[in-house]
């Protein structure tokens, strides 16, 4: 079944991590949560900094590529470089406001700083994108918020 073969494409966002200022911690933690909820599935997984080309360019290709959900963390705040909504919305054919909505609702309940993302959520052909926060924190706790949604949004994509 479907579920067991999902494709999943992880995009760090982050110009330290692209700089390799910085580890990235937040995509190889992202992509053990996904493997302990969806066993089998298989990975797509680059980081690039945050540039709105590069990262349309990336969630075009990938979403061409096949990918069944594409999970991006970083670039959702409010500091001058962050452009991961922009690049987001600029790729997507529709929205999915109640991912994001339920992202912002249950951070809620762990910190007030959750009003500071500005996470997009969308379709582009048959692929789900989710925007997620940056720190691998809170990248692990907005999938922990959504991933119920995963096999019945896929389904219903395809
Ligand atoms: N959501 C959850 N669940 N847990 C968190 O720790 N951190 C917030 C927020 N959402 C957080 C969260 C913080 S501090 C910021 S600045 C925004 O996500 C945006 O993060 P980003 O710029 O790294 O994408």
């Amino acid at each position: 079944i479907k579920m067991d073969t999902i494709k999943f494409g992880i995009l760090t966002v982050s110009d330290t991590c692209f700089n390799q200022v910085k580890e990235d911690t937040s995509g190889p933690k992202l992509q053990e949560e996904v493997k302990k909820y969806f066993p089998g599935s298989t990975f797509y997984k680059k980081t690039v900094p945050d540039e709105v080309i590069t990262i349309k360019e990336t969630l075009k290709s990938w979403a061409t590529y096949g990918c069944d959900i594409i999970l991006t963390t970083g670039g959702t705040g409010l500091s001058p470089r962050d452009v991961t909504p922009e690049a987001t919305r600029a790729v997507i054919d529709r929205e999915v406001p109640g991912i994001s909505a339920a992202m912002i609702t249950r951070s809620l309940a762990v910190t007030d700083l959750a009003m500071l993302s500005r996470a997009v959520c969308g379709t582009r052909g048959k692929t789900l994108i989710v925007n997620l926060p940056g720190s691998a924190k809170a990248a692990v706790e907005c999938f922990g918020f959504i991933k119920s949604c995963i096999p019945h949004a896929v389904a219903l994509l395809s």
